[in-house]
């Protein structure tokens, strides 16, 4: 089945204003490497069971926060259940494609993509939702630290090794890093 709206694999997609030099030197810069490819590996495959469960934290993080849910929301504040539903499957994806897919071209544009989706300039437009208008880059930047903290659980619920667990935590924490910088993009182009 597919999950609408996800458009990770659609060639009409726009390729990414930064290039794969400019995300090598960020792959530097957050020190991620051949093992942390190696380790996301595993983490798919940890992961790929718990995906529901995973999101429920997420969601009961989000849903806890009314300045958070604000944005799944309408401008005078009622939660859209629709969107809600329709953006949590495309997150399903992401922690796949997070773990599993080769950071190449395709994973920089749909990055691309992603990073519009959360401003004024497409938020609302793929799921046509009577949302408010854009996230603001303080919480975009912020999220790093709940998405990362909440997922160690999850990872260490596969049984493997201290170390492996905590090589796929220190992987998971650096390519989220990583997104959300090129989602920094749009918010930030004069001086990215
Ligand atoms: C969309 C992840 C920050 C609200 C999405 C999607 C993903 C995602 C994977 C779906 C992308 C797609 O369409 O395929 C993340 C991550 C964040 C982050 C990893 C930070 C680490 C935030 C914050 C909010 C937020 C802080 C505000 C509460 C939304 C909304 C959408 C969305 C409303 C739907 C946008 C649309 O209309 O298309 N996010 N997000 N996100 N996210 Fe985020």
């Amino acid at each position: 089945m597919t999950t609408p709206g996800y458009d990770y694999d659609d060639p009409s997609l726009k390729p990414s204003p930064v290039t794969p030099a400019d995300l090598e030197k960020l792959k530097a810069t957050v020190l991620f490497g051949p093992d942390d490819e190696a380790a996301l590996k595993t983490a798919g495959d940890v992961l790929s069971g718990q995906l529901d469960q995973i999101l429920d934290v997420w969601y009961g993080f989000v849903g806890a926060n009314p300045h958070l849910i604000a944005y799944f929301s309408t401008p005078s504040g009622t939660p859209l259940p629709d969107y809600l539903a329709r953006v949590r499957a495309r997150f399903a994806h992401w922690i796949l494609d997070t773990c599993n897919r080769p950071y190449d071209e395709q994973w920089l544009a749909y990055h691309q993509e992603i990073a519009i989706r959360h401003t004024a300039e497409k938020k609302n437009e793929t799921d046509h939702a009577d949302s408010v208008p854009y996230i603001p880059l303080r919480y975009m930047i912020g999220f790093i630290y709940p998405i990362t903290a909440t997922i160690r659980p999850f990872l260490a619920a596969g049984g493997h090794r201290e170390d492996e667990v905590e090589a796929m935590f220190n992987a998971w924490f650096k390519s989220v890093t990583m997104q959300v910088t090129l989602w920094s993009y749009p918010y930030a182009k004069s001086v990215w």
